[in-house]
């Protein structure tokens, strides 16, 4: 029925050298950032947050859509725009998080399941009255001491297709996201083979549900190795690996792949994306961002709460979405920070 909405609406998400702002932070998490600059979180200073982060002038350029969270998308701009309404008059697709959040998981210990399928076909609707072109549902996979389980990636997995054949009956883009954290002390390889097992799991999940991968994005993490591993990888270890892992595993039917941030520093995660879209080699899709922190840490720390910055802090936004869309066609240099430093 939404055949050809969603098809161009997958196409817009990926448009070349355009990616996705995540600031669907959920409660707790708004929370964690809004403590490192020692701002309370209340309603009114997470749409204040929020609102310079949508209202940002020319970003259209490089971002295709933002993703917020079920308060924002009912919140409005400082003028009573609705910030949807804001979002489209730039040429932004507008995308909801969905899914109610990673719980443990029975019988796993250290283990998580996704949460959200209950009621979610009326959720849906309604979300698509709101102004949602598209979703994101995020699926959390550890690496530890014999885990993951078989018992975590299916639970996962099955979940992840189960939301994304009803943002589709719904008319909506279901971004699919399962994400291999990089906590904890494991190698590059370990993260490849996680890596590899979670996705070959998620695209058989999705083909049994009959989700129709021409008309999904996936949001991937990359294959890193973890925070604590005392042999980390380089940014062309980082690009070959993660090429290798999408290549086994993604269908080329797919619009898309949007890397997540995951922890890894703003720089850092620009020069992975670059690294992966310099190498001149022929990919079946395009490979762009849907980052969160490493798109908001510097508007963040400009901001301070104080309405007095938020022209800087949108010059900050403005700037790192300006380098990530320079490395979805693997043109981003350092060198481009520090002259954007001493403009
Ligand atoms: P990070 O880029 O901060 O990992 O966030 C992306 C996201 O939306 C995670 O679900």
């Amino acid at each position: 029925m939404f055949e050809r909405e969603l098809a161009a609406t997958a196409a817009a998400m990926v448009a070349p050298g355009k990616g996705i702002l995540a600031i669907d932070e959920s409660g707790g998490t708004i929370k964690k950032r809004f403590d490192s600059i020692g701002i309370e979180s209340k309603v009114e200073t997470r749409r204040a947050y929020r609102d310079l982060l949508i209202t940002a002038d020319g970003l259209s350029q490089f971002i295709s859509g933002m993703i917020l969270y079920d308060e924002t998308i009912r919140q409005a701009a400082q003028d009573g725009t609705p910030f949807v309404e804001v979002l489209k008059k730039n040429g932004i697709l507008a995308g909801i998080k969905v899914d109610a959040g990673a719980k443990n998981l029975a019988g796993a210990p250290g283990e998580t399941v996704t949460e959200g399928l209950d009621g979610l076909r009326e959720r849906l609707a309604e979300y698509k009255k709101l102004g949602a072109d598209f979703a994101k549902w995020r699926a959390v996979i550890t690496i530890g001491k014999d885990i993951p389980t078989a018992c975590c990636i299916e639970a996962n997995a099955h979940a992840l297709a189960r939301y994304a054949a009803l943002c589709q009956e719904a008319g909506i883009v279901p971004i699919v996201e399962p994400e291999v954290l990089m906590d904890g002390e494991h190698t590059l390889e370990r993260s490849l083979e996680v890596t590899e097992n979670t996705l070959h799991a998620v695209f058989h999940a999705l083909y049994r549900q009959r989700v129709r991968v021409e008309h999904t994005i996936l949001k991937a993490s990359m294959v890193i190795a973890a925070k604590g591993c005392p042999q980390q990888a380089s940014v062309q270890q980082v690009a070959e690996a993660t090429l290798r892992c999408l290549k086994r595993t993604v269908p080329a039917a797919l619009p898309g792949i949007v890397f997540l941030s995951g922890g890894q520093s703003d720089e850092l995660a620009t020069a992975h994306l670059n690294a992966m879209n310099a190498t001149g080699a022929t990919l079946p899709w395009p490979l762009s961002f849907s980052y969160g922190r490493a798109l908001q840490a510097p508007a963040l720390k400009a901001w301070q709460g104080q309405a007095a910055n938020v022209p800087a802090a949108q010059k900050a936004l403005f700037h790192r979405s300006k380098m990530n869309s320079a490395a979805c066609f693997g043109r981003y240099r350092p060198e481009l920070e520090k002259e954007a430093r001493s403009a």
